[in-house]
């Protein structure tokens, strides 16, 4: 193998496409890649390399002055990034072949498919990646193509859909765009656009891996040069739950992730409920309080993510209420999390990396969905992988406190939950294979570095 062939890689910048992109980097970076990672930025600074010598971390613009407000308008934000991103690729394009290390190839964010032709433009090679699963990209691209009209309205609406290798879904397992399309038109032109040009790409990536979506892998294998690369959760966390080794293995150390391991640490094994929405969630003040009140009547221990920017909703008086039955922290390390023996279930969005993430670590999960491609990996959680359960709301979409109490109990103890335990502990066991030297998501690797190598 010829060492140091070099890659472009552009996620699309956020937490939950810069995560899965960095992290296959890495493992690029660790069969003997260069890569250079462009990251857009509201806070561009020069270029350095991570501890990985291969990999460059780029940060550029964009596009916007320091004190504008990015995201006021979806559109006017990303058209700043392409038009930062086009300017940008030519000289960092032109300074790669001149260092004596020129690209082979863009690897780029399907939200981004314009990537394709730039590539091109540059006579490289452009591999898309797809940081959601395919049973979510499979229902988009039937849009797109037409052959799946959505209903206008997920509300009271009985339909059923179905697709080629699926089960049946009701409006209410749909990507929420689709059936709220008039309350986001231009996010949903963006997921819908990702297909504009898949029958051109030179590969496509995705974050999941073959036996998860076994039946839908063989049909997009039809279309497609198709590669499943994933989970990209690193190795450390697949082979092991950590112990009280006070030396935890997570790079962001502070008094806070301390305290946050410190206290799990203090509880037994499968004791505890981790509760995370991921970056972008945004939940209504009564819903929260409906959530605090279930996780009191519960009478569970818990692990609260709730960002700074929401922790105005939390009720007066909860945190001395609920004492050292809970902890809310504004961020958590939470790989680490997932791998503590005390986790005994995960209550999450069902944002795709939290749901690979949990399902990787072998932790069952209650999906409490919001929007976007959530309901639909929530379904799969439920009803194909068996892992958990999901929260039942009101017709508004309110989940009620006997709601979570509820499905914690169901989760964490009695047949129901051992089943679904079992069943966590084998797609572990999958997940765990599928990156491990021969597996299918390591094999995969291996053929994407040989095309460049
Ligand atoms: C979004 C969408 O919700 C998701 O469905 C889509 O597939 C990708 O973009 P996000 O909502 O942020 O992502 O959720 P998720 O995909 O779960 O990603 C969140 C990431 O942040 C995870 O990797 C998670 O481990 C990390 N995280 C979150 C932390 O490390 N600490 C936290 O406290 C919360």
């Amino acid at each position: 193998m010829r060492e140091g062939s070099h890659l472009i890689v552009l996620p699309f910048p956020g937490q939950g496409h810069i995560t899965p992109m960095s992290q296959f980097c890495k493992r690029l970076a660790s069969k003997g890649l260069k890569l250079t990672l462009v990251l857009v930025s509201d806070k561009p600074s020069p270029p350095y390399k991570t501890e990985h010598d291969s990999i460059t971390v780029f940060p550029i613009s964009n596009g916007f002055q320091e004190g504008e407000e990015p995201l006021q308008d979806l559109d006017d934000y990303m058209e700043r990034v392409e038009t930062s991103i086009k300017n940008t690729l030519p000289k960092l394009v032109e300074d790669m072949k001149l260092s004596g290390n020129p690209p082979r190839a863009i690897v780029y964010d399907s939200t981004m498919p314009w990537l394709l032709d730039v590539a091109h433009s540059y006579g490289l090679s452009g591999a898309v990646f797809f940081t959601q699963p395919w049973l979510v990209t499979a229902i988009y691209y039937h849009v797109f193509k037409g052959s799946f009209s959505v209903p206008s309205t997920k509300y009271g609406h009985s339909t059923l859909a179905s697709f080629p290798s699926f089960p049946m879904l009701t409006a209410n397992d749909l990507p929420s765009f689709l059936c709220e399309s008039s309350s986001y038109p231009n996010i949903l032109r963006i997921v819908v656009d990702q297909l504009s040009n898949i029958d051109r790409v030179d590969l496509v990536l995705c974050n999941t891996f073959d036996t998860l979506e076994e039946k839908l892998l063989k049909w997009v294998q039809s279309l497609w040069p198709v590669l499943n690369i994933g989970p990209t959760v690193p190795s450390i966390y697949l082979d092991k739950r950590l112990s009280e080794d006070k030396n935890y293995g997570f790079s962001l150390f502070n008094a806070k992730v301390v305290e946050c391991m410190e206290w799990l640490n203090s509880k037994e094994p499968n004791s505890v409920v981790y509760l995370s929405f991921g970056s972008l969630v945004i939940l209504k003040e009564d819903q929260m309080l409906e959530l605090a009140a279930g996780l009191k009547q519960s009478g569970r221990f818990f692990l609260w993510v709730v960002r700074e920017t929401e922790t105005h909703k939390i009720p007066r008086n909860y945190v001395e209420e609920i004492g050292e039955k809970g902890l809310i922290v504004s961020w958590s390390p939470q790989l680490d999390v997932l791998a503590h023996k005390s986790i005994g279930c995960f209550l999450t969005h069902c944002g795709w990396n939290s749901t690979l993430e949990g399902l990787s670590l072998g932790v069952p999960m209650i999906g409490m969905p919001h929007w976007t491609d959530q309901p639909t990996n929530a379904k799969f959680m439920q009803d194909v992988w068996k892992v958990g359960v999901r929260v039942k709301a009101e017709g508004d979409g309110f989940v009620r406190r006997e709601e979570i109490v509820r499905t914690v109990g169901e989760v964490m103890e009695g047949e129901k939950g051992k089943e679904i335990r079992k069943n966590a502990e084998k797609w572990k066991v999958l997940a765990q294979e599928a990156v491990s030297e021969g597996g299918s998501s390591d094999k995969s690797i291996n053929e994407f570095v040989s095309m460049f190598c």
